[in-house]
């Protein structure tokens, strides 16, 4: 109650005589009330600040009145009332809507004297605030007083000889509605099956597990309140053993794992060593939003540096990542956009200890102290710590907004917050929350229904390379990270706010315009081989406001001639500089799948990767993490990835495009789907080992590009050119043992551009054989479609043509592609 109370005008066991439906000694017959004796309490904060101005509130509130007002409203004329609960409400509804009483907040207890059978007493107290219309109970308090067990309990022989009787108090508390009909408590159904509690060991316990066990099959609501438990028993015959015979818990779900653990499917790490996961999140809405983040998850890996440790062991290792968001302030709405994402750790860090690393990471990367909930450089919170439940406060109920310097986990706003629920989401989607024992999903889906979501559109960061000249080194203990030269938005998977939007074209397929720097490349060899021409090919990209330039020096056309990695370099390196100088701000990808190329193209001022090996080297197929060639590639395009912050296009494919076109050979879905199914599995293992366990490349930087033109038939590409949304839908893959698309959620990149199967087609159909460049028609009618899929970004030749294309098929599927991706 607030601290301007400076009175208390107080109604102390008040005897009412009501009609209760439920809850007599004797149960009547279904809808027959029996009047029941209940005592009201009442407590009333006398506010005098907020009387000032009118009457004086001692005058008009006192005791007789409050009496007089209760009788009246309460008596055995009144139509009989469901429950305790109901009795609770109407109270409230006499005692706010009496406009001269002028009540702020009450405090209400209402005991059943004549309680149901094995005990004394039942009842409730609550806690209501008025608004003025109506009133809320935030606080509920059911108790149970002198509720007697007879039972086989005792530390000693002699003592478990024979029955004794147990008297035991139980309060349940709840901060939480009253008006919610799962908060109510059946006390017969509940102090039936107590009274039968029978040679138990430790009787407080097992009461409290029965009692939460009771709460928990009653509440089948995602956001149920977490209930305490009190449990207070003594023997009150037992006089010798008198101080030791007496005994107060309090307990929660938390506190008995496997009793409340029916559904918990928690992946333990794999491999790994170190002893506890937790899942944090970040956020940044100050200077270089991204540059913060990407420091601050660097310096968490650094826990030594960071914290001034000497103790070797002492590691927090990043092993998952969420996509990244741009989502609105939502408590203080006149500052910039906020960027959040989440990651799981593995650490042996105990969380108080994690807690001050992330305290001094948020000091490091500059926050700056400012209003609460305010502008800062970077937030980092826990927000799962294994199934831990930690709460360091000392009043639970005062300080929820400020934590500062407290640790609370699962982190107690995390049901209602958007920004938190829906990167956790990416990664652990199963996981249950260990206190409301609902799946991350299912508490998301639960704020999905809500309709004043906060707009989320998801991101992808593009870093500046080379960086400025000016550039200043963060942390000695990191690699530098890049600024950022610019960011891609796209609406974030099923985000209600995009729902609502309606016919604003929030999802904008963009182009990337490839130039292939080759002497044999199958589209444009030999005309951009030049730097002139190069040069030349840029600035129409740009005049033709391209997103992105993809440089190529190897071509993946079949039959196309080995180069050396030093060859594929002086192709693609002078060629990215020239462009980089000419173009500052131009996102530009090197279209390789060697490290060494990558890394060169990067420092010549390249900031995305683009493998059509997904990373996994040209000899891979199928991907096995035992493939010395394959697993060497792996890990050395990952580190790059990592170090330099890139974008990574993860392209599907089986080592040679014209090889292994068969997907018959497993049990992919059925006909018409087995293609889009082989890319989900066969690119979605790739990617779960680029994104998952350490060293893993941000799963923001990841788009993924179904390979069309690569290993597969006419009809494969043309199945998943028309499926394409599929493949990355948050569906279930796999036959047997299903399990969560690892693409799900992932941005697409199609590239179709002069491909051979619309030569194919145009040949099988007219008869006509078709030159790469003769295809742009044909290139058309793919772009429209990649648009309508939704695709993110297509890959084309014909920039100029198809930025036309692009812009139409944009306004006509911009909003109808969001729908469909939301409808999976
Ligand atoms: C209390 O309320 C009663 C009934 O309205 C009234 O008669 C009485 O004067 C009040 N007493 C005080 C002390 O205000
Ligand atoms: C239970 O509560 C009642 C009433 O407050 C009290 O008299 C009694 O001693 C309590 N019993 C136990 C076991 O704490
Ligand atoms: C046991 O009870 C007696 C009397 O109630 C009290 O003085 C004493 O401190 C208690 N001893 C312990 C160990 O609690
Ligand atoms: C579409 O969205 C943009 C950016 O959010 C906004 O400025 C514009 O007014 C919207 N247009 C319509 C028709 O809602």
């Amino acid at each position: 109650m607030s601290s301007s109370v400076h009175d208390t005008i107080r109604v102390n066991d008040l005897l009412l005589t009501v009609p209760l439906l439920t809850g007599a000694v004797w149960p009547k017959p279904p809808g027959q009330a029996a009047l029941q004796p209940v005592l009201i309490s009442l407590a009333i904060p006398h506010d005098i600040s907020s009387a000032a101005s009118s009457d004086d509130l001692s005058q008009t509130i006192n005791y007789s009145l409050l009496c007089s007002l209760l009788r009246e409203s309460f008596n055995d004329k009144t139509p009989p009332l469901e429950t305790l609960e109901t009795l609770t409400s109407r109270i409230f509804d006499v005692l706010f809507s009496r406009a001269d009483l002028i009540l702020r907040e009450a405090r209400l207890k209402v005991t059943q004297s004549r309680a149901p059978l094995n005990c004394r007493a039942v009842g409730l107290e609550a806690d209501a605030t008025s608004s003025g219309s109506s009133w809320t109970a935030d606080y509920v308090k059911h108790f149970c007083v002198d509720l007697e067990c007879s039972t086989i309990i005792g530390v000693n022989a002699c003592e478990r000889e024979e029955r004794q009787t147990v008297r035991v108090n139980i309060s349940i508390e709840r901060w939480d509605s009253l008006a919610q009909r799962h908060n109510w408590v059946n006390y017969r159904a509940l102090t039936r099956t107590l009274h039968e509690v029978n040679a138990h060991f430790s009787l407080a316990s097992y009461i409290a597990v029965v009692t939460l066990e009771h709460l928990w099959v009653a509440s089948p609501d995602p956001l149920q309140p977490i209930p305490f438990v009190t449990v207070k028993a003594a023997k009150p015959y037992a006089i010798v053993f008198a101080n030791s015979s007496e005994i107060e818990i309090r307990r929660t779900y938390s506190d008995y794992p496997e009793a409340f653990a029916r559904e918990r499917r928690v992946e333990p790490a794999q491999g790994l060593d170190t002893a506890h996961t937790a899942a944090l999140a970040l956020g940044s809405n100050l200077g270089d939003r991204f540059y913060n983040i990407e420091l601050a998850l660097r310096l968490l890996e650094a826990p030594q540096a960071v914290l001034g440790l000497t103790d070797e062991t002492v590691t927090v290792a990043v092993i998952d990542t969420s996509f990244m968001y741009e989502t609105a302030p939502m408590y203080v709405t006149d500052q910039p956009s906020f960027i959040n994402c989440a990651c799981m750790i593995e650490t042996n860090l105990a969380p108080l200890k994690l807690l001050q690393l992330l305290k001094m990471i948020e000091t490091t990367v500059g926050r700056v102290p400012s209003i609460r909930n305010g502008p800062r450089a970077v937030d980092l919170d826990i927000i799962l710590y294994d199934n831990a439940v930690i709460d360091t406060r000392q009043n639970p109920r005062k300080e929820l907004d400020d934590l500062e310097g407290e640790l609370v986990v699962p982190h107690p706003r995390l049901a209602e917050r958007e920004f938190v629920l829906r990167p956790l989401n990416d990664m652990i989607p199963d996981i249950l929350h260990p206190l409301l024992h609902q799946s991350i999903s299912t508490l998301l889906a639960g704020l999905d229904s809500t309709s004043d979501a906060i707009p989320m559109s998801k991101v992808i960061p593009f870093p500046r390379w080379p960086s400025p000249a000016d550039y200043v080194f963060p942390h000695p203990s990191v690699d530098p990270v890049p600024v950022t030269l610019t960011y891609w938005t796209y609406p974030s998977g099923s985000s209600p706010t995009y729902r609502k939007t309606g016919t604003n074209s929030s999802r904008q397929t963009r182009v990337m315009a490839t130039l292939n720097v080759t002497p044999d490349s199958f589209s444009d060899g030999a005309t951009h081989n030049t730097l002139p021409t190069a040069l030349k090919y840029a600035q129409s990209a740009v005049a033709a406001e391209a997103s992105i330039l993809d440089v190529g020096g190897y071509s993946t056309r079949p039959g196309s001639a080995f180069i050396t990695a030093e060859e594929e370099i002086s192709r693609v390196g002078p060629c990215i500089a020239a462009i980089r100088s000419d173009h500052p701000h131009l996102p530009i990808s090197v279209d390789t799948f060697r490290p060494q190329v990558a890394r060169a193209a990067i420092s010549a001022g390249a900031n995305c990767i683009n493998d059509v090996y997904a990373f996994t080297g040209p000899r891979s197929y199928p991907f096995t993490t035992e493939l010395e060639d394959a697993r060497g590639c792996m890990l050395e395009m990952k580190k790059i990835a990592r170090e330099f912050a890139v974008p990574v296009v993860l392209m599907h494919s089986r080592d040679d495009a014209r090889a292994n076109k068969d997907y018959g050979a497993y049990k992919y879905a059925g006909p018409g789907q087995a293609v889009v199914e082989g890319v989900r599995i066969e690119l979605g293992a790739k990617v779960d080992f680029i994104v998952r366990g350490r060293g893993g490349v941000r799963r923001w930087f990841v788009i993924v590009d179904p390979g069309v033109g690569f290993s597969k038939t006419l009809d494969g590409n043309l199945e998943v050119l028309r499926d394409a949304t599929a493949i990355t839908g948050d569906v279930y893959v796999g036959v047997g043992n299903r399990r969560r698309n690892s693409l799900t959620g992932y941005p697409q990149l199609i590239g179709a551009s002069r491909k051979s199967f619309l030569g194919t087609i145009l040949e099988q159909n007219t008869g006509r054989k078709t030159d790469p460049k003769e295809r742009g028609w044909a290139t058309a009618t793919i772009v429209a479609c990649a648009v309508q899929q939704g695709a993110l970004v297509v890959r084309v030749h014909d920039t100029h043509e198809m930025m036309d294309v692009v812009q139409v098929a944009n306004a006509l599927w911009g909003s109808a592609a969001i729908k469909a991706s939301y409808a999976i």
